[in-house]
């Protein structure tokens, strides 16, 4: 059975550059249902993009990871904004540990992002991806990666202006990868690496 996260994240509210506001928080089990929701208003552009590949269904073992993420080693970020039902997520972001970390001394983590095509450029995007570098950081990985189309020119330019590098990936020309080197936080927890073996 999956551990939950016992590393709390206290929810804030963001205002983006449009004086749209929303409220970021950690995902919860009971988001689950408003995370298939919100695959379901995603442009197919979008689901391109974010998964490399036409996507018509949210893959359930990744949702089950965002709303019960293995504790001290993931965490999914949920941006929400009121609606009829109770809430609509508009952008989610996730870090889980990378399958990088064979034969690598330092743990890795990987990055993945999405946010609604309703609410893109106005700063959503590297707001996530700010709040995936502290809590990477806080975790105690050491370096934090993702897997972008060659095209994503949005989130290329949002991972650069993170200071993310970008490199190609032997073999997929289609593919960048980011990648960043993290500073240890003041409060990070032991490291991800010694605390449990590369699956
Ligand atoms: C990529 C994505 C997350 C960016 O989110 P966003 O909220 O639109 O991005 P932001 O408004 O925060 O923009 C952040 C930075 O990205 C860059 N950027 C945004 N749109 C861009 C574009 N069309 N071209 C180049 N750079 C762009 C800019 O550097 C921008 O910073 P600035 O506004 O300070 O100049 C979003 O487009 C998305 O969810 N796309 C579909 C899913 C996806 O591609 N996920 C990534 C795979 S992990």
């Amino acid at each position: 059975m999956r551990k939950r996260s016992l590393h709390a994240y206290r929810r804030r509210r963001l205002r983006l550059r449009d004086g749209r506001c929303v409220t970021l928080r950690a995902a919860v089990e009971a988001d689950a249902a408003e995370l298939v929701q919100a695959f379901a208003r995603l442009s197919p552009q979008a689901r391109y993009q974010r998964y490399m590949r036409g996507k018509t269904a949210p893959d359930l073992e990744a949702l089950h990871r965002d709303v019960r993420p293995l504790a001290g080693e993931e965490f999914t970020f949920v941006a929400t904004v009121p609606a009829a039902d109770g809430i609509d997520i508009v952008a989610s972001a996730r870090i889980v540990r990378s399958a990088s970390n064979a034969g690598h001394a330092r743990a890795i983590c990987e990055f993945a992002i999405t946010v609604g095509d309703d609410w893109r450029a106005v700063g959503l995007g590297r707001a996530l991806l700010a709040a995936l570098l502290r809590r990477a950081r806080y975790l105690g990985y050491r370096s934090i990666e993702g897997f972008v189309l060659a095209a994503n020119a949005p989130m290329l330019g949002c991972a650069r202006r993170l200071g993310f590098a970008v490199a190609p990936l032997a073999g997929e020309p289609s593919i960048r990868r980011v990648w960043r080197a993290l500073r240890p936080a003041r409060r990070a927890r032991a490291s991800v690496s010694a605390r449990r073996p590369a699956p």
